[in-house]
């Protein structure tokens, strides 16, 4: 009996001898599985570009100057957030949330930038011309651009500036397409007011898809004041809306941002936009989310073109696809990678993450259920560094780019100049963007 016991004791002590040897192999076996994906996911992120507060290329400081004084430039009012990137021009966008914003479109010449974080002046873009307040031909309030595959970018104008102020209508809302190569304005779609109204509208973000060669291009625009999905097509020249309440506009129990410490509360509706990668599925979805709430939706880009020939403004919830619900965080801009990575911020974590799009369910097209995807993956975090990640964009060497701008300081009037509040961050994930 007793050595039975002991043999049995033996037993159990070299089962627990394996189990230990089993435990740390797979430990070992995670860990070598985290680093290989650190190696292509976790790379560490540089801070490329940095500012404290914005400043301008004036073309002579008696201008600037002459700015200063009559508040056409009030540098606090100024806040960084949408890029994209051709060539060795890095494009950013200052929206003219408040008064005192001198150019809402720039470039900044990437060669000119030698040491690592530091704060350029903006070039405005195309030029000085086309910033000027009240011209209906020039731009207004930019927020967002994208470039196509053939250099040309594709702008969106809400069309008056000072939202946060007075309300004064100023110009249409209006899509402007400008060739890179040139900087000429190729194309211009004014926004009739029954699409995208004038006094009401916050045209926020874009993507555009060019499936049959660059005249056969679509532009789908989130309106986050008004809770609408725009749509244009190049080949027609025409634009059209769709809403769905539910998952455009803001969800009441997601409008507290907890952020270090702090609370803000934010009401605001469809905001970042993806599109499904070219190669993988040939643009065949488009992602959404309002920017107070925790889930990613879908619709298929069949039914959106669908409405637009029809005249159909709202979506069925049967049309509408839920992929992610209570996430751990609200997200402002999104951005879809040519393999069918989503990545996107998350505003209470200091963090970027992704959802990894092709690992559905073949039943995907059938939207009558939810299609969750698999929980996010964070891939960058800094409570410091990425305080509100904004926009994305990719360049063609395998970089994500994105802006941090710190805007619940911004939105609540708490920012501190002293300090370094707008950043161009970028990370090596290994791919292009999703026209690719
Ligand atoms: C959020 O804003 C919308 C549009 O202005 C408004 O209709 C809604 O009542 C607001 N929700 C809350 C909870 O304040
Ligand atoms: C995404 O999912 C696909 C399909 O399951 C897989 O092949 C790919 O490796 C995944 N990518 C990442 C980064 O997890």
């Amino acid at each position: 009996m007793h050595k039975k016991f002991t043999l049995q004791l033996n037993k159990m002590k070299s089962l627990k001898f394996y189990a230990t040897i089993v435990a740390v192999l797979l430990i070992q076996k995670f860990q070598l599985s985290i680093s290989i994906s650190n190696h292509k996911y976790l790379t560490p992120y540089e801070v490329i570009l940095s500012w404290k507060i914005l400043d301008y290329k004036f073309p002579s400081p008696q201008m600037r100057d002459e700015f200063l004084k009559t508040k056409q430039f009030i540098p606090e009012n100024n806040p960084l957030t949408g890029i994209k990137i051709f060539g060795s021009r890095l494009f950013v966008t200052v929206p003219r949330l408040r008064a005192g914003v001198p150019s809402t479109l720039n470039y900044i010449d990437l060669k000119s930038i030698t040491v690592k974080g530091s704060s350029p002046q903006l070039i405005p873009y195309p030029s000085w011309n086309m910033q000027k307040i009240g011209n209906c031909n020039a731009l207004q309030f930019v927020q967002s651009m994208e470039i196509d595959r053939w250099g040309r970018m594709w702008i969106i104008d809400v069309g008056r500036d000072n939202i946060f102020g007075d309300k004064t209508v100023k110009c249409p809302a209006k899509l402007l397409i400008i060739d890179l190569a040139t900087n000429q304005i190729l194309h211009q779609h004014e926004f009739p007011p029954n699409v995208v109204n004038p006094q009401t509208n916050y045209l926020n973000d874009l993507v555009v898809e060019c499936k049959t060669g660059q005249w056969g291009c679509w532009a789908y625009i989130t309106d986050c004041w008004d809770a609408k999905l725009v749509l244009y097509s190049l080949e027609e020249d025409r634009s059209w809306y769709v809403q769905h309440s539910q998952s455009m506009t803001a969800d009441p129990s997601a409008m507290q941002f907890h952020i270090l410490g702090g609370t803000y509360t934010v009401n605001s509706s469809i905001n970042g936009i993806a599109l499904s990668p070219k190669r993988i599925s040939n643009h065949d979805r488009l992602y959404y989310n309002p920017l107070s709430s925790r889930s990613m939706y879908s619709v298929t880009t069949s039914t959106l073109k669908h409405a637009f020939m029809t005249g159909q403004t709202k979506l069925s919830d049967l049309e509408v696809t839920c992929h992610a619900k209570n996430r751990p965080s609200q997200s402002g801009g999104t951005m879809m990678d040519s393999t069918g990575l989503l990545f996107m911020g998350q505003m209470e974590h200091n963090a970027v993450s992704y959802f990894n799009t092709t690992k559905l369910s073949s039943s995907y097209s059938l939207s009558k259920v939810d299609h969750l995807f698999e929980p996010e993956v964070v891939i960058m975090q800094d409570d410091i560094d990425l305080q509100w990640p904004d926009t994305f964009a990719f360049d063609n060497q395998g970089y994500l780019y994105l802006t941090t701008c710190r805007n619940q300081r911004f939105f609540s009037n708490t920012m501190d100049f002293n300090d370094v509040n707008f950043r161009v961050v970028r990370v090596f994930v290994g791919s292009r963007s999703y026209m690719y």
